[in-house]
């Protein structure tokens, strides 16, 4: 049992879907999995094994930011040998090339963590996605019939959801990335050190150039075209 999951040996699947919140991981399990049961409620951070299309599946929440974040999935790679972790999550849009609940499938991420400077000792790593994966969910978005756009691209991982000085993400912009959000980047790199797939897909839930924000129904609705390409790509 891990400190913090402390399901037993077993209760996990293979495949996780990883959302930040754990409220969501509940919707995903009630609304997606087949005969889910509840394997941990430590802290309020639940956890649910289920099946999909015959295809053993788990969904953890994951808490906001790097660190949480990689107290589960370092857990779950390595006390219950997950071998794909699919994060679904939502983030902020950084440029008008990209819509309000428009779904970014990130093919890397970069950060302004010290969590990637401390691992590497001051060098610069590049966090990317497994591939196989991110091409089972690129053929899964252009399947699936979809409410909205799909972009394959770049995630920024910021360290703060209020940041003091927005100008900061401009050379980012400038390079390529399409949005923020606090995860991608460390789930990336745990998942190369642990030989594991990882892949995130975000929904735009709020968007920095243009203000606009999603209603609650409406994030609920994208949220559900990301799950089902999440569930695709992990079982593919
Ligand atoms: N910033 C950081 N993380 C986020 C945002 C944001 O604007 N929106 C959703 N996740």
């Amino acid at each position: 049992m891990s400190t913090h999951i402390a399901a037993a040996p077993g209760r996990i699947a293979p495949i996780v879907l990883f959302p930040g919140d754990p409220r969501r991981a509940q919707w995903i399990a009630e609304n997606f999995l087949d005969d889910a049961e509840c394997y941990s409620e430590v802290r309020g951070m639940l956890g649910f094994t289920g099946t999909w299309n015959g295809h053993r599946v788990s969904v953890q929440g994951s808490g906001m930011g790097q660190p949480s974040m990689s107290i589960y999935a370092n857990e779950l790679f390595q006390e219950y040998d997950v071998q794909t972790i699919v994060r679904v999550g939502s983030c902020g849009a950084l440029t008008e090339k990209v819509g309000m609940r428009d779904i970014i499938i990130a093919n890397g991420a970069c950060t302004d963590s010290g969590i990637n400077r401390l691992r590497f000792h001051g060098m610069d790593y590049a966090p990317v996605a497994d591939f196989p994966l991110l091409r089972a969910a690129v053929e899964a978005s252009e399947r699936i019939p979809l409410s909205s756009a799909v972009h394959v691209g770049l995630l920024f991982s910021g360290d703060q959801f209020y940041n003091t000085r927005p100008e900061l993400t401009e050379p980012l912009v400038a390079h390529g990335a399409l949005a923020v959000e606090m995860e991608t980047s460390a789930l990336y790199t745990l998942a190369a050190f642990h030989g594991r797939r990882a892949l995130s897909i975000c929904t735009v839930s709020d968007h920095l150039v243009t203000h606009e924000e999603t209603t609650a129904l409406e994030r609920e609705q994208t949220f559900g075209d990301m799950i089902r390409i999440a569930l695709e790509a992990a079982t593919a």
